[in-house]
């Protein structure tokens, strides 16, 4: 039963919005939902939207914007240079999370690529708890070695760990002490981390990494992008955060880092935009010498006038609690409805989404054939949903072998869903486990050089019996004509 305040774990609460606009959505058939996914080569990412039905692929920059949102990008100052938006979106930032410096960008990656190129110099380490792939790739290209220092527990999809974001202090300290402080470029801690499930991090542990950092005489960088949602968790699960205000934890989080970069598409309910914030005077001007060579000039970053508005408004919302837990409680509640039905996932649920557990799921396709693009497709076979694969296509770094985490994402957009939408996802994920030893696995046919899990694409291991198998589960679908 829905509440308005979360009773138990997996207790929706009743959104704190109404819609206003809609966006129709359907579902294709069985035959057409084969033919699409045989057109985008099995990956999800090659789906065109309007074929899918649920659009679980991503929380990035699919959120609905608000009415202020709106409202405010009809003040959008497209002044080249010295706009008015960016004076209020620089307002924002320092209000909500103390920065001095904020240099936008287009996106998320367009700031890690200014970090990288300001911060990592050819052989210097970036230790991480765990890794994101764009903020990896951006570090290496730099010539940089990303060093994962998470702990264990954030590669163990069945510890109920409550921060499997947290990064292991003794490994951290390893790395440190093995290396001279200029062999480090910086040490990034990413909040509530995405390919660990969207674990958050305690500040506790932040506080321990920034004592290190300190001692060791190096930088640390936040990737903040879901912020608001580990605050939250902070509140519920460290005893310090209990009385204090989501606005408190959100700065007291952000203060404990040198600068943050932002994907300001998640957390701050834009389709794009995203910034570097800094402390450092010296280090802000040499991004801003780059970021009018990579994005545009230092008054907008690649966006439009209206988008530093919507950004600005968003980064205000991100820090109402109502808006957050109701989001954090839909993901709560897909997890339960799964968990009650013995479908291996992540647990504890994270911040944005619930992972599937590939490997649990299916036991019989080995790492090797892609088990958690497999489901992926299955998924949308079977019900027209699209998720991401977060396991071997998007980890495996080079030659390297690889057998670690192997998920799917169930990401749900920010202020999108319903209640019925979920229930829905859950059956669909239900039917494909009940019938799970029909999916078979997947031979890649195109490899990209670079984030190949974006573009690659994928044939059926045995011919054509995984798209041909699932088809018995679809047969009491009402055929569309
Ligand atoms: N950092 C994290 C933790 C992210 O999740 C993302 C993007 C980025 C950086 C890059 O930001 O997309 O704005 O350039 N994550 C998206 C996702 C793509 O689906 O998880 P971006």
């Amino acid at each position: 039963m829905p509440s308005c305040e979360p009773r138990g774990d997996d207790d929706l609460v009743v959104p704190p919005w109404k819609i206003k606009v809609v966006e129709l959505i359907a579902l294709l058939d069985p035959r057409e939902r084969r033919r699409a996914l045989v057109e985008a080569g099995y990956n999800t990412f090659l789906l065109r939207s309007e074929d899918v039905f649920v659009d679980l692929l991503t929380d990035s920059g699919t959120s609905a914007l608000s009415q202020e949102q709106r409202a405010a990008m009809e003040l959008g100052d497209e002044a080249y240079a010295g706009s008015r938006s960016f004076f209020r979106l620089e307002r924002a930032m320092r209000e909500v999370y103390g920065y001095r410096h904020l240099v936008p960008t287009h996106q998320g990656r367009g700031a890690e690529h200014l970090l990288s190129k300001v911060l990592v110099r050819p052989g210097q380490l970036v230790p991480s708890n765990l890794y994101f792939t764009t903020s990896r790739e951006h570090a290496e290209l730099a010539g940089g070695r990303w060093v994962d220092v998470a702990v264990p527990e954030a590669q163990d999809t069945t510890s109920t760990h409550p921060f499997k974001g947290n990064v292991d202090l003794a490994a951290l300290e390893n790395v440190l002490r093995a290396a001279a402080p200029e062999r480090v470029a910086f040490v990034r801690v990413e909040t509530c981390v995405n390919m660990a499930g969207g674990q958050p991090v305690s500040v506790a542990n932040l506080a321990a990494v920034r004592e290190l950092t300190r001692a060791h005489g190096v930088p640390l960088i936040l990737d903040a992008t879901r912020l608001s949602e580990n605050a939250v968790f902070v509140k519920d699960r460290e005893p310090a955060g209990e009385s204090a205000t989501l606005p408190g934890v959100i700065a007291e989080i952000a203060a404990l880092a040198d600068g943050a970069v932002f994907s300001s598409k998640k957390d701050h309910f834009v389709p794009i935009g995203g910034f570097l914030a800094l402390n450092d005077d010296e280090l802000a001007e040499r991004v801003r010498e780059l970021v009018v060579v990579y994005e545009g000039f230092p008054h907008y970053g690649g966006m439009a006038g209206h988008d530093l508005e919507a950004l600005a408004q968003g980064i205000r919302e991100s820090t109402d609690e109502a808006l957050v837990r109701h989001y954090l409680s839909q993901s709560a509640y897909l997890g339960g409805l799964l968990l009650e039905r013995g479908i291996p996932i992540v647990v504890p649920v994270g911040a944005h989404a619930v992972f599937l557990d590939a490997k649990r799921f299916l036991p019989h396709v080995p790492q090797t054939s892609f088990p958690a693009q497999a489901l992926a497709a299955a998924l949308y076979l079977a019900g027209g949903i699209r998720s991401m694969e977060r396991g071997i296509v998007s980890g495996q770094h080079g030659d390297e072998p690889y057998d670690g985490l192997e998920l799917v994402r169930l990401t749900i957009p920010r202020r999108v869903y319903t209640e019925e939408h979920l229930r829905y996802v859950a059956d669909v994920v239900t039917e494909v486990f009940e019938r799970r030893e029909l999916v078979s696995g997947l031979r890649m046919t195109y490899e990209p050089t670079h984030l190949r899990f974006f573009q690659a694409r994928f044939e059926p291991e045995g011919g054509e019996p995984f798209a041909g198998s699932l088809e018995p589960a679809l047969a009491s679908e009402p055929a569309s004509s």
